[in-house]
């Protein structure tokens, strides 16, 4: 089978050595250059330089024409009538030429337009030329086959010219842009509708130094066929054979809900024939349904790990958040940025994101300012600590619905500042409590976590503190908002998790630390946790604490040998996986915590409920007693003090 290639090698022939051609792009980029710079911005030097082509160009074809009708004997009578003509034809020509805008357009942009511009121009001319053989005496006008010969050859030289001005000013821009840049060439895994869109939009930005070479596609109505020029091969175990011939060094998959066992054959062949491999997101991932080559990203570890898809009620998500105004605090960290992501889709009237790291928040802000509905985004840094300035967000937007995702996470740093957790993870939703209430906040989503439950650090103490102030302030008088927690476990690629630590260990030459071969892990990705929140939203009526089922749980030494795949080595060989052994108090499996005896089901397979969480009996008081333990001074008499508020938290004292 042989692959047509000549798409994707480029203009210029394979066997210039990438040195010349790199020269040769030099010299043409140079020479248009120097014609941009000193001529083509001066509109009179431009003037008469393209008087003097287009007028050189058509005196040639003129005399040509003569010569060719002649077959290069032209008698001394028609070689007289040819130098009279000269000159009024060449004039006319360009006159016309100029009135069609020829002069105007940039040279090295030819398009139909312009094409339409020269055949008229040339027409107009050839008419006359016509008119003036029928009409006057024998020797007064060219000869049919001179006015046939010179209008061909008019049109095809003027456009060649142009032509080849834009394919020199393409080929040189190409160098110019991805210079230093080694040229990839594609393997398209998918020949439907996402793999169409991608090929075209590799063909027409050459600039992005990704040339595709072929499809491969599994379906056999679609192999043998081309699409685009670019021919359709399969099924996908081929690419083995393909791949080395066409110099393959790029996979792109661009199937449309590919399983992960597909997916992990995919990188598997991608591996052995030393390409990187890439994928598209789905059409609904991407906001704006436009594929892109810059929307292709590398293959994830959550891509390969077989979760289950996430059923969500979407009705009932768009009618609580469509046209609504919707706050989200720690909008810039791993869960907030997603909660944004999910909640603009759902087409918010206004959609209000908070965080005190204005990095954090920049970042998801570009992300999501370019999408259609980037002008209803309004980023805030804001500490929500900070009383008068959280107060003053809620004064200017009035949200309807908050979700509060602001909140230190980190166990061992907030062990040795239990003061600075409680803060700004219980006082501060204590405030944003209160602010919700007065405010006529419809629904406020506090988002936990299981290290809640029985706790035994300080993170997970503040944490259910906040939940108990939540359900304090459900039962404050004249309340009107809804408050719901939603309690979840570890999420895939989350800051400080498992897998940014194995990623940054395998970016500096391994080893990857796994504690035991046998540990296995309950994680959920990013983004289904964040559905799964947002159906929950949904859910509650007010004071109830929800549970998300965490799925299967994952090996975490499979997790690490993947990852290393992925990023193109040979666990073991490439990078060293060590087991660490485990630490005192680690467990190699965790526990499931959903107890059928303290959980009830939902109306959601995947979200359970806390049965009897009714809260403090005197939320007034239990609320005055938290705002208090922050006053009880140093580090033991803060855990202490949390302690008496939370009697099943296990402090560790030191
Ligand atoms: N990551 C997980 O695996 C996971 C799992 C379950 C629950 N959770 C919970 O979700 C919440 C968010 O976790 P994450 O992983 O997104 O953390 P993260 O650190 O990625 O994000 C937290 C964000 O909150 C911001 N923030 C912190 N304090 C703030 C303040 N006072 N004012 C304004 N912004 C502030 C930070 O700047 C950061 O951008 C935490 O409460 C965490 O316990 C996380």
């Amino acid at each position: 089978m042989s692959i047509a290639t000549s798409q994707a090698d480029g203009p210029l022939p394979a066997e210039l050595g990438p040195n010349l051609r790199e020269r040769l792009f030099r010299a043409v980029r140079g020479l248009l250059d120097v014609f941009d710079h000193h001529v083509g911005s001066r509109p009179v030097l431009r003037f008469a330089a393209i008087l003097f082509v287009y007028g050189v160009e058509l005196g040639l074809v003129f005399y040509l024409a003569y010569e060719l009708r002649w077959d290069f004997a032209t008698p001394d009578e028609y070689a007289r009538q040819r130098l009279t003509l000269l000159i009024p034809i060449v004039a006319c020509k360009l006159i016309l030429l100029q009135s069609f805008g020829q002069f105007r357009s940039v040279l090295s942009y030819f398009g139909l337009a312009d094409f339409g511009g020269v055949v008229i121009s040339m027409c107009t001319v050839s008419g006359f030329m016509l008119a003036l053989w029928y009409g006057s005496e024998v020797s007064a006008a060219p000869s049919r086959g001179v006015i046939l010969m010179d209008f061909v050859l008019s049109v095809a030289l003027i456009s060649a010219f142009r032509l080849s001005l834009r394919v020199l000013r393409t080929w040189s821009i190409a160098s110019h842009e991805h210079a230093g840049m080694a040229e990839r060439r594609v393997a398209i895994i998918g020949a439907g509708d996402v793999g169409e869109a991608l090929a075209k939009d590799l063909l027409q930005r050459r600039s992005s130094g990704l040339h595709p070479v072929f499809f491969i596609d599994n379906d056999p109505h679609k192999i043998g066929r081309s699409i685009h020029g670019l021919p359709v091969y399969g099924p996908l175990e081929k690419l083995v054979k393909l791949a080395p011939m066409a110099r393959v060094n790029e996979l792109v998959i661009t199937l449309k809900g590919a399983t992960p066992k597909r997916l992990k054959e995919i990188v598997e062949l991608g591996r052995q024939i030393g390409a990187t491999t890439q994928i598209i997101p789905s059409f609904t991932q991407l906001a704006s349904g436009e594929v892109k080559v810059e929307r292709s990203r590398p293959v994830a570890i959550e891509d390969l790990l077989g979760r289950a898809p996430v059923n969500l009620d979407s009705a009932g998500i768009t009618r609580l958040l469509g046209d609504r105004v919707v706050l989200v605090t720690g909008a810039g960290g791993s869960i907030g940025s997603e909660l944004c992501r999910q909640i603009l889709a759902q087409r918010p009237r206004q959609l209000v994101m908070v965080d005190q790291t204005e990095i954090a928040l920049f970042e998801i802000e570009q992300e999501l300012v370019g999408t259609e509905l980037g002008a209803r985004l309004a980023p805030l840094i804001v500490d929500v600590t900070d009383g008068p300035a959280i107060r003053g967000v809620f004064e200017r937007y009035r949200p309807e619905i908050v979700f509060h995702a602001a909140a230190h996470k980190h166990v061992p740093l907030m062990e040795r500042q239990p003061a600075e957790a409680l803060k700004n993870n219980t006082l501060a939703t204590a405030g944003l409590t209160r602010l919700a209430s007065e405010f006529g906040v419809e629904r406020f989503v506090l988002i936990s976590t299981d290290k809640a439950i029985n706790p035994t650090s300080v993170m997970g103490c503040t944490k259910r503190l906040a939940e108990k102030t939540l359900q304090a302030s459900q039962q404050a008088p004249g309340n009107q908002t809804a408050f719901l927690a939603v309690r979840f476990g570890n999420v895939l690629g989350s800051s400080g998790s498992v897998i940014p630590t194995f990623k940054r260990q395998i970016a500096q030459g391994g080893p990857v630390t796994v504690t035991h071969h046998e540990m296995t892990r309950y994680f959920m990705t990013i983004p289904e946790a964040v559905g799964l929140v947002l159906q929950t939203a949904t859910l509650g009526r007010g004071g109830e604490i929800f549970i998300l089922d965490m799925g299967q749980p994952v090996k975490i030494i499979e997790m690490a040998r993947q990852m290393i795949e992925l990023s193109g080595y040979r666990p073991e060989i490439d990078i060293e996986i060590k087991i660490t052994g485990l630490r005192p108090g680690e467990k190699l499996f965790e526990e499931l915590r959903h107890n059928e005896e303290i959980h009830t089901a939902t109306d959601h397979p995947r979200i359970f409920q806390l049965k009897s969480e009714s809260g403090p009996t005197n939320a007034a008081a239990w609320l005055e007693a938290l705002h208090r333990t922050v006053e009880a001074g140093g580090s033991p008499a803060i855990k202490q003090a949390m302690q008496r508020l939370v009697p099943e938290y296990t402090p560790f004292l030191d």
